[in-house]
């Protein structure tokens, strides 16, 4: 494909970008909005360390291409809250202490948020679904789990 102006909109903010459209939104994330909440891990859609919301959705952006993301909102971990009025789901893991190298804390608060707008409520049964192409690599996953539960209450 050739080049083409890309026009994303994340975190509230617009920008325009001549890009292959096809390039993983991921890099448009990292290297242009300047935005290091989402992480490079697997860059195949294996270990979720990339995900950001979009239209709600949870997904991951190191297989999203930029161009997919045209006409759409995408929230990324630093769009969710502010260190003064942070997201449940960030104060809940702040509160649980779940974080431990923190490298998979990105993909696991976008994934809990994407859970949280379609089910505020969530039974056990449906945190860990949503938590489960997740990789922590620490095994902090029960600090995790209780921390999703307490946003979830
Ligand atoms: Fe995207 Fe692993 S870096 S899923």
């Amino acid at each position: 494909m050739t080049v083409r102006a890309v026009t994303l909109h994340v975190n509230g903010e617009t920008r325009t970008f001549d890009i292959r459209p096809e390039t993983p939104l991921l890099y448009i994330l990292r290297n242009d909005f300047g935005l290091n909440g989402p992480k490079y891990g697997c860059g195949l859609g294996e270990c979720g360390a990339c995900a950001v919301l979009v239209d709600g959705r949870a997904v991951r952006s190191c297989v999203l291409k930029a161009g997919a993301a045209e006409g759409r909102r995408v929230v990324t971990l630093e769009g969710l809250g502010t260190p003064e009025a942070p997201h449940p789901v960030q104060a809940a893991f702040i509160e649980s202490q779940a974080a431990q190298c923190g490298y998979c804390m990105n993909g696991m608060i976008i994934a809990a948020a994407g859970l949280l707008n379609r089910d505020p409520h969530p039974d056990e049964a449906a945190i860990r679904k949503a938590l489960s192409h997740h990789l922590c690599r620490c095994g902090t996953h029960m600090e995790i789990l209780a921390a999703v539960r307490r946003a979830a209450d």
